[in-house]
């Protein structure tokens, strides 16, 4: 449960990822998306309720949630990257987890690689493109090889050439490493395209959560369904 000024944003009952899968989070502005994702990235505590990780409860001193927090990256729909290269927005994690130089190196060209931009190492990330930069900031969470990847709107802004990019990167990380996506989409066809799972929020409620194309094509909820429709009057 979340409150902000004594206001619920986000009740939920119970809800559980299970680990490996790619998740789908749908649902009209203001249902709380975004609020789920920070709970969960750690960023914020919720106002009643508890935060299990594997099993776990995330609670305890500063350390343990900091090596809880960085089995987790999140990526923003604005990107935030820093007035270096390319190559050291994408070191950057590592060099902060201690990893060795040259293992460090060999994660980054292959991150830039996978999202297709390896000729840009060099490049001020602040002289990307939207797209570019947003797959920077891609390139940037998979290098760590996260055990969970949060996803809030990641393409909003894109065009359909780098959503695409960052969809198979998303892909990839989840097959070769077993990462648990949780993405917030608006596009109710690239959640078809990506989960298995889709979770569907109105007004700080989980109203349905269920295999992709049972919540697509045959929603329990009368809400779930005018929102796939379109008909939803928000
Ligand atoms: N830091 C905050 N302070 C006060 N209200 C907030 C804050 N963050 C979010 N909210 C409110 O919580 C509700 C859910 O917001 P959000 O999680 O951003 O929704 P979504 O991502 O689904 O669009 C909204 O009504 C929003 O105004
Ligand atoms: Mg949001």
């Amino acid at each position: 449960m979340k409150q902000y000024d004594g206001k619920t944003v986000l009740k939920i009952d119970n809800l559980a990822f299970a680990a490996g899968k790619i998740y789908g989070l749908i649902g009209p502005s203001g249902a709380g998306k975004s609020t789920l994702l920070r709970i969960l990235n750690l960023l914020e505590p919720p106002t009643g309720g508890k935060i299990y990780f594997k099993g776990i409860a995330v609670e305890g001193k500063a350390k343990h949630l900091l090596n809880l927090r960085r089995k987790m990256t999140m990526v923003f729909q604005h990107p935030v990257l820093f007035d270096t290269s390319v190559y050291e927005n994408v070191m950057y994690g590592l060099k902060v987890r201690g990893v060795s130089q040259r293992e460090a190196k060999r994660l980054v060209e292959q991150a830039l690689e996978d999202v297709g931009l390896a000729e840009f190492a060099q490049r001020n990330a602040c002289s990307l493109s939207g797209g570019e930069a947003q797959r920077i900031a891609l390139a940037r969470a998979m290098v760590l090889k996260p055990e969970v990847l949060l996803l809030d709107e990641p393409t909003s802004n894109l065009d359909p050439a780098n959503v695409a990019v960052v969809e198979r990167s998303t892909r990839r990380l989840n097959e070769k490493h077993g990462t648990t996506v949780i993405m917030v989409t608006h596009n109710i066809f690239q959640a078809q395209r990506m989960a298995e799972e889709v979770l569907f929020f109105y007004r700080g409620r989980l109203v349905e959560k269920g295999p992709t194309q049972q919540v697509f094509h045959n929603p329990e909820d009368e809400r779930t369904r005018a929102f796939i429709k379109g008909e939803m009057v928000y």
